[in-house]
């Protein structure tokens, strides 16, 4: 019996529910369209859900502006198809992860809209407001609005804070009224049954309300300037302490502050805050680039590991509902190399220290859009940052393809169901485009191919459950400095394995430990498998490898999991 708490163990995967299956016919994915696709969700393997939110909301940033914490958005279903959902993934063995949004609410929220109306109101310091009288407050950056993280309300001639759209103002967690309201909002999930929560933006909510100038601040420093401020660690161990720790729940939440000893600090055992962060190092590296370094990927990979080894608990993590999709971000989308590129990143994602999180469509390896104009974009951020580069003079279509390459966009547009049309999500115009290519990047078609990216990704999690040495064991880098080859060997007790992975285009040699010569491949993304996601009775053609010297060759985008000559349980 593992002494580990489950969470370490889970094999998360990402609903974003808007995205995922429409059954009522209005082009928006539902709570009901979910229940309906349990079964394929329980085929992948993973364990558990984490599900963007599902609250009621004005949609100002797709449910990221909620206005009531306790029900269920009118778009998504109702109360009765949450708790069957539920239900459903919990006879599947399957957990429920809920997002958390609580650095800010919507605007509609009931507690706004009190605290809005007169300056004296119960619920006016439920929020920031800085009087006019006062001047002009000092300056905040806004991720979402470009005018600054201030809106000027007339009704009580004030102004009030917001990091993010000028529809989601901040909550103002240094009123304990504010704290108590946020416990009672989670024991009311939990006490439903749900297993964890993911903490929206939650570096963000300590604030000084001296409001003193602060640096200039920019998307590249507000994490440096703003996040994680010494009052958070103390909200955080208030919630451990008076709901988490009455349950058998995890939290994880969004940023780790900027250091790897904040990491350190949120996530250790001891310090009694969260169980696990998700920091944006290495989704940030990458970001924003035509073609990034391997060797500094590796290096993070390789920090970030080493920086939590033994004291806290990190998230493996390459897509969610804020970044390009994976495969178009950090692997190659084109025809020839998607499929081998996917498979490839799927095999990091599964063989990482740390839990593991899966974007709904990357176990397909579900690409990028292409739009050529900014109509089909329905994120705010993509249509504000068009706004502003429209305003400031720049070269459109550059701005476009920027777009095009980097927007949250990419990551919404529905699953790839079939090739039915609109891809099998909806029968009515879906709420945001249809990738062009669901015609042959689709689960059925991926169901009906034994080497498809869905099979494999089958593969990596049946691998990550019958081996716990790829989600506990060390973590040991092999050829750092090689920008190709992506390799490390995992380790616990006398259990050994090496993965071993060809980020590029092109055939290279990679060296191969002594103690994996000879030995055996467990999953090979160039291997024809037979749809048999059962790793022991797994026949799988690797005559491609020869594991018989010191250095074998490794195809494009090849990636293995190798087994020593002799295995040790
Ligand atoms: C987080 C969410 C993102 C949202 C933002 C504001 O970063 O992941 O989707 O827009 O917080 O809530």
């Amino acid at each position: 019996m593992s002494t580990h708490p489950w969470y370490k163990s889970a094999i998360i995967y990402q609903i974003y529910p808007r995205s995922f299956q429409d059954t009522t016919g209005d082009g928006i994915g539902d709570l009901r369209g979910i229940i309906n696709r349990l079964d394929y969700v329980a085929s992948l393997g993973i364990t558990a859900v984490w599900l963007n939110p599902v609250y009621p909301s004005p949609n100002d940033d797709n449910g990221y502006d909620v206005s009531d914490y306790r029900g269920i958005m009118l778009e998504f279903g109702t109360m009765a198809d949450f708790d069957e959902l539920l239900t459903g993934l919990h006879a599947r063995g399957i957990k429920l992860v809920m997002d958390l949004v609580v650095n800010h609410s919507s605007d509609e929220h009931r507690w706004f809209q009190e605290s809005r109306k007169s300056r004296d109101n119960e619920y006016r310091d439920y929020y920031h407001w800085w009087p006019a009288e006062k001047g002009t407050p000092p300056a905040r950056f806004s991720y979402f609005d470009p005018t600054g993280g201030w809106t000027y309300d007339e009704t009580t001639n004030a102004y009030y804070l917001h990091y993010f759209g000028h529809k989601q103002p901040d909550l103002n967690w240094q009123n304990p009224k504010v704290r108590e309201e946020v416990k009672d909002v989670m024991r009311f999930w939990l006490d439903k049954g749900v297993d964890g929560f993911r903490m929206d933006a939650f570096q963000f909510v300590g604030k000084d309300t001296t409001y003193p100038e602060l640096p200039p601040t920019t998307a590249a420093n507000a994490v440096a300037v703003y996040g994680l401020r010494p009052e958070v660690h103390g909200y955080l161990r208030e919630i451990k302490r008076e709901v988490m720790d009455h349950y058998d729940a995890f939290t994880v939440a969004e940023g780790a502050g900027s250091t790897i000893q904040d990491a350190v600090d949120l996530s250790s055992p001891e310090r009694e805050e969260l169980n696990m962060v998700y920091h944006f190092e290495i989704a940030d590296y990458a970001a924003k680039k035509e073609r990034f370094d391997l060797i500094g990927l590796k290096a993070l990979f390789t920090k970030w590991d080493q920086g939590l080894a033994g004291k806290g608990w990190d998230s493996i993590y390459l897509g969610n509902h804020d970044v390009p999709r994976m495969v178009s971000k950090y692997g190659n989308d084109s025809p020839e190399h998607r499929v081998a590129s996917a498979k490839c990143l799927n095999t990091l994602l599964l063989t990482m220290r740390g839990t593991t999180f899966t974007y709904q469509g990357d176990e397909l390896g579900m690409t990028n859009v292409d739009w050529p104009t900014i109509e089909p974009y329905r994120d705010l951020q993509a249509r504000n940052q068009y706004k502003t580069a429209l305003e400031r003079g720049d070269d459109m279509n550059e701005h476009l393809s920027f777009l095009n390459k980097f927007s949250r966009d990419n990551a919404r547009t529905p699953v790839q169901w079939s090739d039915k049309s609109n891809a099998g999500f909806t029968t009515a115009e879906p709420w945001i485009g249809v990738n062009p290519n669901y015609r042959s990047i689709n689960v059925v078609a991926q169901e009906a191919d034994p080497n498809s990216v869905l099979h494999h990704f089958r593969q990596l999690t049946a691998l990550r459950k019958a081996y716990p040495v790829l989600v506990h064991g060390g973590y040991e880098p092999i050829l750092p400095e090689d920008g190709r080859i992506f390799a490390y060997v995992r380790t616990l007790d006398e259990a050994s394995l090496f993965v071993a992975m060809n980020w590029s285009e092109e055939t290279v040699d990679c060296v191969l430990p002594e103690l994996f010569v000879g030995g055996r491949p467990l999953v090979d993304n160039y291997g024809s498998a037979n749809g048999e996601e059962d790793i022991d009775s797994n026949e799988v053609n690797y005559s491609s490898l020869n594991l018989q010297t010191s250095s074998f060759c490794l195809s494009p985008w090849q990636a293995v999991v190798l087994q020593s000559s002799t295995p040790k349980p």
